[in-house]
């Protein structure tokens, strides 16, 4: 028998092979099919990426006009995904009826049951696609309105942005979006992309493995991290504030949220740092007194956070201002995560049902042994 190892959560296991991303930490570089994530940020546009992740390649211009059509010829939901919605208890958390659409999507997929690589970027696009109109409209449907259609005159971030807020974003608004998207959109084997590629090695679906997905990205310690960064901000005020705060949870051995990560350890995420000068830029631009203050309140704590604890942001850290100077409902943060991680998570799906091998590990057994039932 094969010598036992342990490593509780996985710590740094490898767990799989993979040909689409991969943390490179001691070059501070997040590898994407060959490129960095951040030069994808700032040069092209989350379409391309989706393209990259899902197609294997960067769209050249033509191509990505062809995708960004269909992507937004495949954005309209069923009514009865919204009928459904409109079921569920108002109460519910956004992740958990984002979580009932998603699996309920599935069914209108004619090709649902074909579980094959072709398929699974076909649906996977579709899924891109469908994931922003539903993310988008989700508080409008618990509040009994109607949701806003997609309106594929305007580009896939305007249209989402403009779903979300029901106005028509800046150009320089639509950008920063766009780039959040992207910064989202991919990142090597975190705990929702395993649990999707384990749901799928069993040869369930597209649908079945990311909604598996949207149960993981709820928890605080992954995706559900940025609503609670906000939370945080808005319930500390201002910088004096946010210091006193900190302090106070450090002292009663509580982790603040947005910061420390399972990979970077004690090093700055890069996606934070993107995301920090897009806001940055964002606020100065508009003369922001609100988001100038919200950035001065997260430097404060940035400088607190790792004098205390050696402890750095993570991406959740400066997203969370990032949209709500975008004028985004707290409560849609995490879901927007997930609807710009389903490009990731669609291409993980592809791949494992391209070179499958079922996750069965093992366990080292604690119990007892010997028990007689009667
Ligand atoms: N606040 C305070 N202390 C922290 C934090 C934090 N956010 N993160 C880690 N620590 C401390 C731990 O208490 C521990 O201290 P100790 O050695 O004195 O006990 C030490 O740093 C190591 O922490 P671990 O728990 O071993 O780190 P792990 O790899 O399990 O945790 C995680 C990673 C879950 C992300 C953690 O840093 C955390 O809880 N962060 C807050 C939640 C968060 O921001 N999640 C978003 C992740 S990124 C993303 O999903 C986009």
């Amino acid at each position: 028998m094969a010598e036992e190892v342990y490593r509780p959560g996985l710590e740094g296991v490898i767990a799989t092979e993979t040909a689409i991303s991969f943390l490179d930490v001691e070059r501070e570089e997040i590898v994407v099919r060959g490129y960095n994530l951040l030069d994808l940020a700032r040069e092209r546009t989350y379409v391309d990426v989706v393209g990259l992740l899902i197609d294997g390649r960067l769209p050249d211009d033509q191509e990505r006009a062809v995708l960004e059509r269909r992507l937004l010829a495949a954005a309209e939901v069923p009514a009865q995904i919204w009928e459904i919605l409109r079921l569920l208890p108002p109460r519910m958390h956004a992740m958990d009826r984002l979580r009932t659409a998603i699996s309920t999507l599935g069914g209108f997929d004619p090709g649902v049951e074909r579980v094959d690589p072709e398929q699974d970027r076909e649906s996977g696009l579709r899924i891109v696609a469908q994931a922003a109109t539903i993310v988008a409209n989700l508080v409008r449907v618990r509040e009994g309105q109607q949701p806003l259609a997609p309106d594929p005159s305007r580009s896939f971030p305007a249209n989402f942005l403009w779903m979300i807020t029901g106005r028509d974003g800046s150009p320089a608004e639509v950008r920063v979006f766009d780039q959040a998207l992207i910064a989202y959109s991919e990142h090597e084997l975190p705990n929702s992309t395993f649990a999707a590629r384990v749901i799928a090695s069993t040869l369930a679906d597209v649908y079945g493995a990311l909604t598996g997905a949207v149960a993981s990205l709820k928890g605080p310690l992954h995706g559900g991290a940025n609503e609670a960064v906000m939370a945080m901000l808005l319930e500390a005020g201002d910088e004096e504030g946010i210091e006193r705060w900190i302090r106070e949870r450090l002292a009663r051995k509580e982790r603040i949220m947005g910061f420390g990560h399972r990979v970077y350890m004690r090093r700055m995420d890069p996606r934070a740092q993107l995301l920090k000068e897009t806001l940055t830029r964002l606020v100065a631009e508009r003369g922001d007194a609100e988001g100038q203050k919200l950035l001065r309140m997260c430097e404060r704590a940035e400088r607190l956070m790792h004098a205390e604890k050696g402890l750095y942001p993570n991406l959740d850290y400066y997203a969370a201002p990032v949209f709500y100077v975008l004028g985004i409902p707290i409560e849609l943060y995490t879901p927007i995560f997930f609807a710009a991680r389903t490009a990731g998570l669609v291409a993980h799906v592809v791949e494992q049902h391209a070179h499958n091998r079922l996750f069965r590990p093992r366990v080292r057994y604690t119990g007892p042994r010997g028990l007689k039932p009667a």
